[in-house]
């Protein structure tokens, strides 16, 4: 992709949306309400508001490698803190893929240097669930398996937060963990169960 093209494709974006609504920007520029707060992964080839087809304004996004949500990363409790308790999202989703590379990474016995921070958290949602993981005897079945527990238990490091949980009391917030099968180009609803997830969680991290 040259960044000539990427200002031409820009013109061609502009003049798109003013032929279709005038005002377009006019509105655009007036402020966001999105319904949606997306985490998903880095990865270029999973694309947020176009898998969506979200429209510039509906989803507020958050992507990092490997779609994970640490506490002690600034980033993510600043994006989640804006999104629930300013914007009033009513829905959280944490989005993994897979053929993940983060994660695949995670399962190796490798030095990944400044990464290896990062991807621990990985390797410990494979720690938490190992039974489970280490029963899999297929590679590519555990794999995939590895990348729905991390969107799982990324969704739990959501619901940990205090903003989450203050919103999960007053309004209707909800909490989704989805996977993206990119050889379909399918969204996967993994249906967690998340009441059942946050009884099990509070007695540990219930904050007010
Ligand atoms: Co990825």
């Amino acid at each position: 992709m040259n960044i000539d093209q990427i200002f031409k494709n820009n013109q061609d974006w502009v003049n798109e949306k003013l032929g279709l609504d005038p005002n377009y920007f006019k509105n655009l520029s007036e402020g966001q309400n999105p319904e949606v707060l997306y985490i998903g992964c880095s990865d270029s080839r999973v694309t947020a508001e176009e898998i969506m087809g979200a429209k510039p304004g509906e989803a507020f996004i958050l992507r990092n490698i490997a779609n994970m949500v640490s506490n002690l990363d600034l980033s993510a409790m600043s994006v989640i803190n804006y999104a629930v308790s300013h914007l009033k999202v009513n829905h959280i989703i944490v989005c993994g893929h897979y053929g993940c590379g983060g994660v695949k990474a995670a399962m190796q016995s490798q030095d990944l240097g400044l990464l290896n921070p990062w991807l621990r958290n990985i390797r410990d949602v494979y720690r938490l669930h190992k039974q489970e993981l280490n029963a899999i005897k297929d590679e590519d079945e555990k794999y995939r398996r590895l990348v729905e527990l991390n969107v799982q238990e990324q969704c739990v490091n959501v619901i940990k937060t205090a903003d989450v949980q203050i919103a999960y009391r007053s309004r209707n917030l909800t909490v989704h963990g989805w996977v993206m099968d990119m050889g379909t180009g399918k969204l996967i609803d993994l249906k967690i169960d998340f009441d059942k997830v946050l009884k099990d969680i509070m007695e540990i991290y219930h904050l007010d």
